[in-house]
């Protein structure tokens, strides 16, 4: 299967070194409109080069383009490459206003073809297990969950590309950090009903927010808090979502939300448990979250299902956002957008 990368920035490397891993998938094309970052796309991977996104477009054996530009600009990316009948693979957040957003969508629907998000955290062998553990019932009724991200990017992240910490482009810590860990909670705690949120730049001269604080009552009744900041001295500092429930605590954390911090179940013996978190902590990464997404791709158009995690699931994250925003813009607690 045939893949091309559009935008050949930071996050490309791992689309295409993923590409690399999988059997059967290959790097047929890159596109950027800075024609020397696309070089070692060439000469490592034998991709052709294209400045013009819709040359690339024309040709008949790409199957799946990778969108890796800035948010802001996934939306008419997708559009077009879907018009040309291209299956779709979006970084995160797909698209940044829902209007963006139902747009992608109904451009795939049109054309029959897949889209897929990128949310590789899902992946994590210790998320993919904290799943588990909420679909067995073990926890019991949940009473609330903690959502942290507590992370460094200094001024020279942001001052490395105009799009960076910009409303319309990026979003702040909520919109490009924080909503992989967003994307986590949705996933365990289904369906949020109603936001309260406060935000501020206070250490980036950025547009954005650089802290965030909030909560969320999902329409099971439970309740959550969120903390995201990118100002965090002198590195990222903590990635985590802790779950309480009437028969149990579970926290994935660590910087990245790797790791089993604090497992008490009720029902499951000590040595189960132990277990699971050695087979975490011997292979807390598991197989990289990018390769699961496109390897999942090919799957799904060869058997011709949806993918792992959808256009749906990529609108969930950013409409949760959005309602942050909204009521931070409000100050008052708004029904989810
Ligand atoms: N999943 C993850 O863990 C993860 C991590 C980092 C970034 N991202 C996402 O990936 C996307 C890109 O982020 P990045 O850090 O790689 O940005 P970047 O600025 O490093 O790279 C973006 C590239 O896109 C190119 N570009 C811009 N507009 C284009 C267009 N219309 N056509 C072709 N090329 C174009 C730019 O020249 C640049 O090379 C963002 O949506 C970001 O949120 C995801």
């Amino acid at each position: 299967m045939n893949f091309a990368i559009i935008g050949c920035g930071f996050i490309a490397k791992k689309h295409a070194n993923a590409i690399q891993q999988i059997n059967n998938a290959n790097l047929l094309a890159v596109c950027d409109r800075v024609p020397e970052l696309m070089d070692t796309y060439v000469s490592e991977y034998g991709a052709v080069p294209y400045t013009d996104l819709e040359e690339l477009l024309k040709v008949p054996s790409i199957d799946v383009v990778n969108i890796c530009t800035p948010s802001g600009t996934h939306a008419s990316i997708a559009e077009l490459a879907a018009a040309y009948k291209k299956h779709i693979i979006v970084e995160k957040p797909i698209a940044m206003t829902i209007d963006e957003i139902d747009r992608i969508q109904a451009a795939a629907n049109k054309n029959g073809v897949k889209l897929a998000v990128v949310h590789p955290n899902r992946f994590r062998p210790a998320a993919m297990k904290l799943k588990e553990i909420l679909n067995s019932g073990t926890l019991g009724k949940i009473s609330h969950a903690l959502c942290i991200v507590n992370w460094n990017r200094g001024q020279e992240y942001y001052d490395q590309a105009p799009w960076r910490g910009t409303k319309q482009h990026d979003g702040g810590v909520l919109m490009n950090q924080a909503i992989h860990n967003l994307d986590l909670l949705l996933w365990y705690m289904g369906k949020p009903q109603e936001v309260y949120s406060m935000e501020a730049t206070r250490l980036r001269n950025i547009e954005a927010e650089d802290v965030s604080a909030g909560v969320i009552r999902f329409e099971s009744g439970a309740l959550a808090t969120v903390q995201a900041s990118t100002t965090v001295y002198p590195k990222n500092y903590e990635e985590s979502i802790t779950i309480f429930g009437e028969n149990g605590t579970v926290k994935i954390g660590g910087r990245n939300a790797l790791y089993f911090e604090t497992i008490d179940l009720k029902e499951r013996k000590e040595v189960e448990i132990k277990k699971m978190v050695d087979d975490i902590n011997s292979n807390p990464w598991g197989t990289p979250g990018h390769e699961a997404i496109i390897d999942n791709m090919m799957k799904a158009i060869e058997k011709d299902q949806e993918p792992a995690i959808t256009g749906e699931d990529g609108r969930r994250a950013v409409q949760l956002v959005l309602s942050f925003y909204e009521s931070a813009k409000l100050n008052q607690p708004v029904k989810l957008i």
